[in-house]
């Protein structure tokens, strides 16, 4: 797996992606992403993964930011959110989170909603994150965690929800979501990563039993 591969796959499901996640979720992706955006602090976001841009979306109706940029590897993607923003302060760039086009110490927070088991380079785009944030900056990370009952969840996506997600997603796309499931960390994993590259863990927190979490972090 290389970065253009996984660009083409998301280019090639971004269409669909909303309802995509809408339907895999049940629903509540709307929910974590505001959960996202009530751990923002007051100033700027950077959105890493952004895709349809729902993140920034929703952290604007919270009245929690005044600036964001989103950054992603599938062009298609940002269309869909370049429409999302229109009339907002947001400012979409197509790049890689493990080599990032922005400053030093230009943000005051950077999220990142069901990327991290995407990321190639997990060790390159902390020191990039460490490195555009501010002292003191928020870094929100909300992914699918190991979870028990993970195992039955990809043997249902390999077995009784596979028809579904093929005639919907195609084959390539599904055997990619099944491989992403499969590669999520512990929310403990994440935890002890981040901390590796100087990040303090403020508050941790999951969702439909502990399928997924939320971490949140301050860089020192
Ligand atoms: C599953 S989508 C998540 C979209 C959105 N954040 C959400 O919560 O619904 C993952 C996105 O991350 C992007 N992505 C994957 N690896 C990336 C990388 N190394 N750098 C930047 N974006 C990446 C993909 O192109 C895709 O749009």
């Amino acid at each position: 797996m290389n970065l253009e591969t996984i660009a083409n796959i998301f280019d090639s499901i971004s269409g669909a992606y909303d309802k995509f996640v809408g339907f895999i979720s049940l629903g509540q992706n709307k929910k974590w992403h505001e959960s996202i955006a009530y751990e923002l602090k007051p100033g700027n976001m950077l959105d890493i993964g952004t895709a349809t841009g729902d993140v920034i979306f929703r952290a604007f109706l919270k009245n929690k930011i005044n600036k964001a940029f989103g950054l992603d590897l599938s062009i298609k993607m940002l269309k869909i959110a370049k429409e999302k923003l229109k009339g907002k302060p947001a400012y979409l760039f197509v790049g890689s989170a493990e080599y990032m086009p922005f400053k030093d110490g230009v943000f005051d927070n950077v999220s990142m909603s069901l990327v991290f088991r995407h990321i190639i380079n997990k060790d390159d785009m902390l020191k990039e994150i460490k490195r555009v944030l501010k002292k003191g900056g928020r870094f929100v990370i909300l992914d699918t965690t190991k979870f028990v009952g993970m195992d039955l969840f990809a043997n249902l996506s390999k077995t009784a929800l596979k028809p579904l997600g093929i005639a919907i997603f195609g084959t390539k796309n599904w055997d990619f979501f099944i491989h992403s499931l499969e590669n999520s960390l512990s929310t403990e994993e994440i935890q002890s990563l981040c901390e590796s590259y100087g990040f303090r863990l403020l508050k941790k927190k999951q969702f439909i039993f502990g399928m997924v979490g939320l971490l949140v972090f301050e860089k020192l």
